[in-house]
C-alpha cells in the first residue's frame, strides 16, 4: 500500500531537495520546516526586530508579546498548567546542562544520579561531569533486548540515595519507548527529581507532562519542525523554584549592585541575556502549524510508514534490526558490513540516512557495535522515499556483500 502524505507541500525543503535528487530520512536528527514557521520568521525581521522584555517602543513590545504568545502554545502543547513553567533554552541539551548546574547544590557525596544506558549524550554527559565534581555516583539502568530499560532492574537500582532519574522518552536508536509510568513512580517513591529528556518522543503524539507526574521535561525545537537555536525546560513548579540560576546578565536579574544581586523566579531568571527571538517567535508558529492537523490522520500515517520501514528491512536477509522499534525510526546493522561504507555508498544515491554511533557512544559499545545506520521519518515523507530509500539499500548491498 503506497501512503501519501498530505502534508509534504507544507514543507517546501522537501521539493527542494527532489530536485537536488536528495530523500531526506533523518528527521531524528533535525526536522525540515513547514511554511508557516518560515512565514513567521520572515515577518518578524521584515516588520521590525526588537529585543524583548525591556524596550517600551512599540516593536518592543510587539516583539515581546510575540515571544510570550509562544510561552503560552508550548504550556498549551505539554498541557502545563501556566506559561510560567516553560523555560526557554537553546535547545534540549542545554536544558539538561542548566539542570545538572541548577540542582547540584542539593546533592550530598555519595548521592546518586541515575541514567539509563539508552541516553543521549546530551542526557548522559551533564550528569557524568556533575557526579565527577560534586563526588556523586552515576548509576546505569540495563536495557532488555528490545532497548527499554528493565524494570526489575530499575527496582534495584532505584533507591534511598537517588536523587535525580533523567531518562529518554524516546530512544534515539531504538525508537522504543521507554516505561515511563513505572520507572517515574520508582523514582518518586524514593524522593527524587525526575527528569525526562522529551527530544524524541515530543515529536510523535501529545504528551502530557501533568500526567507524566514528571519534575522536568526538555526538548528541542527542531526536531519538533521547528528553528534551531531554541528548546524547552518545562518544570513543575516547585522544582523550577529550587533550581539555582546557573547564568547571570540581562533581564533574569530583579535588582543589581556591584557586590549583589537578587534574580527573578523562573521562567525569566533561567533566560539570561537575549533570546533566540525569531526562533520562539516560529516554534509558536510551528505549534499552531501542528495543532491544526488531524492527530489521528498523522499517527496513521506514521505508524504505516514505519510499519513498511520495518517489513523492508525485515525481509533483507543479513540486516539486523536494533532492539524492537515502535515509531518513527529504525536502526540496524548489516552482517559483514561497516556502517561507514554503507552510508557512502547510500549518500552517493542522495539518501540521507544517519551513520555512526548516534551520539550514543556507550551504548554502541554495550552492543558490541561500531556504529550502525538510522532511518527516520517525519511528517512529510511517503512510500515513495521508502521505496528509493529500499532499491538504493539493495544496490549498495549488491556491492558490499
Ligand atoms: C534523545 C535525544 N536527546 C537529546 C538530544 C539533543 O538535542 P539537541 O542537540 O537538539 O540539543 C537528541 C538529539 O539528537 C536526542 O535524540
Amino acid at each position: 500500500m503506497f501512503h501519501a502524505s498530505p502534508w509534504r507541500s507544507d514543507f517546501p525543503a522537501i521539493a527542494a531537495l527532489q530536485h537536488q535528487q536528495q530523500t531526506y530520512l533523518d528527521s531524528a536528527a533535525t526536522t525540515q520546516k513547514p511554511h508557516a514557521l518560515i512565514d513567521a520568521i520572515g515577518q518578524y525581521y521584515a516588520q521590525g526586530a526588537a529585543n524583548v522584555h525591556r524596550a517600551q517602543h512599540l516593536p518592543g513590545s510587539l516583539a515581546t508579546r510575540a515571544f510570550e504568545a509562544s510561552r503560552e502554545k508550548v504550556a498549551q502543547w505539554l498541557n502545563a498548567s501556566s506559561a510560567e513553567q516553560i523555560v526557554f533554552t537553546h535547545g534540549a541539551t542545554s536544558a539538561l546542562n542548566l539542570l545538572a548546574y541548577g540542582l547540584a547544590e542539593q546533592f550530598q557525596p555519595g548521592d546518586e544520579l541515575v541514567i539509563s544506558a539508552a541516553e543521549h549524550h546530551a542526557n548522559l554527559l551533564p550528569w557524568q561531569q556533575l557526579a565527577k565534581r560534586r563526588g556523586l555516583s552515576l548509576r546505569v539502568l540495563p536495557l532488555e533486548a528490545s532497548g527499554v530499560v528493565d524494570l526489575q532492574a530499575a527496582a534495584q537500582i532505584i533507591g534511598p540515595r537517588t536523587r535525580v532519574l533523567a531518562v529518554s522518552q524516546l530512544s534515539n536508536v531504538f525508537g522504543a519507548w521507554q516505561p515511563l509510568s513505572p520507572l517515574l513512580a520508582l523514582a518518586r517513591a524514593q524522593g527524587a527529581t525526575t527528569v525526562v529528556d522529551g527530544a524524541q518522543g515530543v515529536v510523535h503524539g501529545r504528551h502530557d507532562v501533568e500526567h507524566m507526574q514528571c519534575d522536568f521535561y526538555v526538548f528541542s525545537s527542531h526536531k519538533l519542525y521547528g528553528p534551531d537555536g531554541v528548546g524547552v525546560l518545562y518544570g513543575r513548579r516547585e522544582a523550577l523554584l529550587k533550581l539555582a540560576h546557573w547564568q547571570f546578565g540581562g533581564e533574569m536579574v530583579h535588582q543589581a549592585d556591584y557586590q549583589s544581586a537578587s534574580f527573578h523566579p523562573a521562567p525569566l531568571g533561567h533566560e539570561a541575556g537575549t533570546p533566540p527571538i525569531a526562533s520562539v517567535i516560529g516554534l509558536g508558529a510551528t505549534l499552531d502549524y501542528l495543532s491544526g492537523l488531524d492527530t489521528q490522520a498523522v499517527a496513521e500515517h506514521e505508524a504505516g510508514l514505519h510499519a513498511q520501514l520495518l517489513a523492508g528491512l525485515r525481509a533483507r536477509s543479513g540486516v539486523q534490526l536494533l532492539g524492537a522499534p515502535q515509531v518513527a525510526l529504525a536502526s540496524f546493522v548489516v552482517e559483514g558490513v561497516h556502517n561507514a561504507d554503507l552510508a557512502h555508498l547510500l549518500t552517493d544515491q542522495g539518501i540521507a540516512v544517519r551513520a555512526g554511533h548516534h551520539c550514543a557512544m556507550p551504548l554502541m559499545k554495550h552492543l558490541g557495535l561500531s556504529g550502525c545506520i538510522r532511518v527516520s521519518l517525519g511528517l512529510y515523507n511517503d512510500s515513495g522515499d521508502l521505496q528509493r530509500f529500499f532499491e538504493g539499500l539493495d544496490k549498495a548491498l549488491e556491492i558490499l556483500v
